[in-house]
């Protein structure tokens, strides 16, 4: 039993501080890490410089093979690219974070991106984080844990992290993260068998540290 194998599934809404704690559980304990969300964020990003509407289902099933997109899964430097491009930053802007629903309802952006992420933790010896991961990806996870906050706090947070590095209105994040969530709903399950970690009011590291005493406890089960 070792943690060379482990997948940890870490689900839950934007804000729910998914990111910080998936990458922080991956450096503490060694393992790699994978951002789900990055890569629709990479497929909606390559549809609005290819000129595919965001709103074109058709289109985008078509034609959703054609980007390559890499993904590093070093939780130091997490990366992805799209043909070549390092697009880390760019995806995270407003316009892909507001676009990015609607691509990932498209089925077949789906199949073809939980292929690959399945392709990506092989093996194990990884923190997957999204919203299907204990679900759909990886349902054989050891540690599934679905994070939760408060809306007002996920809106807060959400707004300081800033989208591409500027500071955003609280109240507009919130309006625009409740609609997110709305349609990304569909996609978001918790698993029957996941912890519901509620991180309100939990500081980063105390989120960190129950994850990684969870991934200890089940560490024999690998
Ligand atoms: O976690 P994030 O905000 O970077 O995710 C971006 C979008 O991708 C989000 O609106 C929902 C979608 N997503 C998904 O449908 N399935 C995943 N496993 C991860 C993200």
């Amino acid at each position: 039993a070792d943690l060379r194998r482990i997948v940890v599934a870490i689900d839950g809404p934007s804000g729910s501080g998914k990111s910080s704690a998936a990458r922080g559980v991956a450096r503490r304990l060694g393992l790699r890490y994978l951002d789900t969300g990055a890569m629709y964020r990479a497929v909606t990003w390559w549809a609005l410089h290819a000129g595919v509407a965001v709103d074109d289902a058709d289109t985008l099933a078509a034609r959703c093979g054609e980007p390559v997109i890499e993904v590093d899964t070093d939780p130091t430097a997490p990366r992805v690219t799209v043909d070549g491009i390092d697009v880390s930053r760019p995806i995270r802007s407003r316009e892909v974070t507001n676009a990015v629903s609607l691509v990932s309802a498209v089925p077949a952006v789906r199949q073809r991106l939980i292929a690959r992420q399945r392709e990506l933790i092989g093996d194990g010896g990884i923190v997957v984080e999204g919203r299907d991961i204990g679900t759909v990806v990886a349902p054989q996870a050891h540690v599934k844990v679905f994070l939760t906050a408060d809306e007002d706090v996920r809106a807060r947070r959400r707004a300081a992290e800033g989208l591409a590095g500027m500071r955003v209105e609280v109240d507009l994040t919130r309006r625009e993260m409740a609609r997110r969530d709305r349609l990304d709903s569909k996609q978001m399950m918790k698993a029957s068998d996941a912890v519901v970690l509620d991180t309100t009011d939990l500081d980063l590291d105390q989120v960190i540290d129950e994850i990684c005493a969870l991934a200890n406890e089940r560490v024999g089960a690998c």
